[in-house]
């Protein structure tokens, strides 16, 4: 790329639909302030390029301090040789702080992972290093922790007395399109679910932790993630999207292998051997080209003791990450009039009805402000990767054909729910179906 090649390219993503002039402008000055070094992953001459770069525009500054933050997005195979050669040529011995932010995939078992984050580990400590995850930094995931420890009323029904089963869902709208060659060396599983599904689910069932600093937080979450032992083929259900309405199933992705049998949909369900959630099943599902995007965890009560009531509705909260931030609680209310019947409402908290003014930032900003201000709070820790790796690499293992004939996906229709074995295997751990015909009336916000 030459340097107009680079400025086009780093600002095609901002969005600035009716040419705001200010925006323009800022856009103007981040291309200003942004350079672009070419080189070898590999070689170490162009690492001391990139150092000589660095020290120009440092030494424009008069503060003797130079700090530096290093972000790595890279395959796997050329991670090791980056880390090593910024260490040995870019990083600043004194007078500053070194970090690197690293983006997964981090290995793509428990082993491949030990040894990749082993091999980073010679270079940059954990303190320097960042390994993100960015569904740390959405709104709604950091909310878990306020929601969950700042309410008695919710607390106190925070487990197997009062709740029967949860569900946290990713769905999105579209395919691989053209990403098939990274997606069908990983799969559904590695790309969503054994990361950012089971981050939301750490902090949606760890103990309360001691304070809100990095290590405090971090500790409770490795301390549930121990107790959920690894996912049994029983409790999996796997699926790949085929040609519907008109849009190409996944084999016709010119990207993916012939044959492949890569799950683009898959539904486990984990349990958490402690006393608070003894039982409880804790269902993650996620899909690729289904029939809408949404990223939603929804914890459904307990039946309501019956004798009084007859067919009446679960409780239930749903926290609705994305789009559309918003918390509402499904209740039983008496029917308006001279009936004393009950009917299922909400108690709703949409965040563009309250919070009409708020700027909701993008996750990876609140996440790179993070970095800068040397925050591990909403970072992987080293233990919890090793953690989630154990829970994931015997079903991984067993999908990838390490330990015998590879199992077979399931079809669904580009645009459906996902397969139709879906709600069997919901309702095989508890999940009820809410009331027929109710609708959460402001879905469409
Ligand atoms: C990425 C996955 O980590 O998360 C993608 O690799 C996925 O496949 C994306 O599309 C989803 O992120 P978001 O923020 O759009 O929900």
């Amino acid at each position: 790329m030459d340097p107009d090649e680079f400025h086009k390219r780093e600002v095609s993503y901002i969005k600035n639909p009716n040419d705001d002039p200010e925006i323009v402008k800022a856009i103007d000055s981040f291309k200003a302030m942004s350079t672009y070094i070419a080189g070898d992953y590999e070689d170490g001459s162009a690492f001391d390029k990139l150092n000589a770069h660095l020290e120009e525009i440092e030494s424009h500054y008069q503060s003797k301090e130079r700090n530096r933050l290093f972000y790595l997005a890279l395959p796997p195979s050329v991670f090791i040789p980056v880390a090593k050669n910024l260490k040995e040529h870019c990083y600043i011995p004194k007078n500053g702080i070194n970090r690197v932010i690293i983006e997964k995939p981090f290995g793509s078992d428990l082993d491949s992972a030990r040894e990749l984050l082993g091999s980073v580990k010679q270079y940059w400590t954990e303190d320097e290093t960042f390994r993100i995850d960015h569904y740390l930094g959405k709104e709604m995931v950091k909310n878990l922790l306020v929601l969950r420890f700042a309410n008695v009323a919710l607390g106190a029904a925070w487990d197997k007395n009062s709740i029967s089963n949860v569900q946290i869902t990713f769905k999105e709208p579209f395919g691989t399109e053209g990403r098939g060659g990274y997606f069908d060396e990983f799969g559904i599983i590695r790309d969503i679910l054994q990361n950012h599904l089971l981050q939301v689910l750490s902090i949606l069932t760890m103990e309360r932790p001691v304070s809100f600093a990095a290590e405090d937080i971090r500790d409770e979450k490795v301390k549930v993630l121990r107790c959920i032992p690894p996912i049994e083929r029983d409790d999996t259900l796997l699926g790949q999207y085929v040609a519907a309405n008109g849009k190409p199933g996944y084999l016709d992705d010119d990207t993916v292998p012939r044959n492949s049998v890569c799950p683009t949909f898959a539904a486990t369900t984990l349990w958490i051997n402690n006393p608070r959630w003894e039982g409880v099943p804790f269902i993650m599902k996620a899909g690729k080209a289904l029939n809408e995007a949404k990223v939603e965890v929804r914890i459904q009560f307990k039946d309501v003791t019956q004798g009084i009531f007859k067919d009446i509705a679960r409780n239930e909260l749903v926290i609705r990450i994305q789009p559309s931030e918003a918390v509402y609680m499904k209740l039983n209310a008496k029917t308006p009039g001279l009936y004393t019947r009950a009917m299922p409402i909400e108690m709703d908290l949409t965040y563009k009805r309250r919070f009409t003014d708020a700027k909701i930032p993008e996750a990876y900003e609140a996440l790179i402000l993070d970095a800068l201000k040397g925050d591990h709070s909403n970072f992987v820790r080293h233990d919890e990767l090793d953690v989630a790796w154990k829970i994931f690499t015997p079903i991984l293992h067993w999908i990838d054909g390490k330990a015998g004939a590879r199992p077979r996906p399931v079809s669904y229709p580009y645009g459906s729910r996902g397969p139709k074995e879906l709600d069997p295997f919901v309702t095989k751990y508890g999940f009820k179906r809410a009331s027929e015909g109710y609708v959460w009336p402001v879905a469409s916000l």
